[in-house]
């Protein structure tokens, strides 16, 4: 399965980066514009089932221009990979997550942050505010491309083949795969393991050869990526909440007509939501399955030695980046509204 979607991917980007796709009717109607959406996780996950939600809504509303088309499970290529295609305009849109953003505009630094929220309902609040995000999605467009909508991604913790990280010396000399992204790497050299940065696809056979010691990731990296058929200790530390970003073509949201882009608003809505909705209902099912079918342990460590650890990222990225200033600002009044109930 693992080689026919690499084999696939290789030659669906091959076409993409010919221009052989782009943009090509498929259904002998000339008028009709394939629209391609890629994305890295599987049709069970709710970013699918959202992205479903989109295509028949902007199918129902604007079926005689455009067919959307939807490319999951790494199909078009890694997210890196899907990023690039997108600045370019080989396909149309793609699921990135924030981390790798980062790489694209410094701004998209800020979400990466480690404790930035204090609670899910503060981090809701705080991507449903455009004062926040709007110049955060803003700033690729020189990039050639555009944030359009978030999707959750719940909350990042650690998990590992063999040591249960109860603090953060537990997670000393483990080698621990993160997201390619320079925020990540400094995350885990303060916390003292080994920053092991690779693209989501190649963590699972990572993990199974022992190359790794563990990840960090959602409760669904475990069950729909199987990787908690392989760790064995899940520790919710909560180290960082990071949404993942419907990231758009600019020329073709520029190209868009007033009436055709308001009807596309109302469909990344509907996909934010869509996919919102599902999301807790599947952590729920995941976390069922990985204790009770897979085997793993949940652990719920005291997060402040964490956080001790972590705190100087803050600062640093204030300094970094001394405009972000009042974007993080506005999130700490989010945060006030919100605090945790431990807090
Ligand atoms: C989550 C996130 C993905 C990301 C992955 C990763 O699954 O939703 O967008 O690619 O983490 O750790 O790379």
């Amino acid at each position: 399965m693992k080689h026919f979607k690499r084999v696939a991917a290789a030659s669906l980007s091959g076409l993409l980066a010919a221009g052989c796709l782009a943009g090509c009717a498929g259904s002998g109607d000339d008028d009709v514009q394939i629209i391609r959406i890629g994305h890295n996780q599987s049709t069970s996950h709710p970013t699918h089932i959202g992205l479903t939600a989109f295509e028949e809504f902007i199918e129902g509303e604007l079926g005689d221009k455009y067919d959307i088309q939807i490319f999951p499970s790494e199909l078009l290529g890694s997210q890196n990979e899907m990023v690039q295609l997108t600045q370019t305009g080989a396909i149309t849109f793609c699921v990135a997550s924030n981390s790798l953003l980062e790489t694209f505009s410094e701004n998209y630094t800020l979400f990466n942050l480690p404790y930035l929220f204090s609670s899910a309902e503060a981090y809701h609040a705080s991507m449903d505010d455009p004062n926040i995000i709007d110049p955060i999605f803003e700033s690729t467009k020189q990039a050639g491309f555009e944030g359009v909508t978030w999707l959750d991604a719940g909350t990042r913790n650690f998990y590992t083949i063999n040591t249960p990280i109860n603090t953060p010396e537990d997670l000393h000399g483990l080698k621990i795969r993160v997201q390619q992204s320079p925020t990540n790497v400094r995350m885990m050299d303060l916390l003292g393991g080994s920053a092991t940065p690779m693209g989501f696809g190649d963590v699972y056979t990572a993990l199974q050869s022992q190359m790794l010691d563990g990840a960090e990731n959602n409760e669904l990296a475990l069950t729909n990526n199987g990787h908690g058929d392989v760790c064995k200790y899940y520790s919710y530390n909560m180290h960082q909440m990071i949404p993942d970003m419907l990231i758009a073509n600019i020329a073709f949201l520029d190209g868009l007509s007033e009436e055709e882009r308001a009807i596309f608003d109302e469909g990344f809505e509907l996909l934010n939501q869509t996919q919102r909705d599902a999301w807790e209902s599947s952590v729920e099912e995941a976390k069922d399955y990985a204790q009770n079918v897979q085997g793993v342990e949940f652990l719920y460590p005291d997060i402040e030695p964490f956080q001790e650890a972590l705190a100087p990222m803050h600062e640093e990225m204030l300094n970094d980046y001394p405009d972000l200033a009042p974007i993080y600002d506005l999130i700490q009044e989010h945060n006030a509204e919100f605090a945790s109930e431990s807090e």
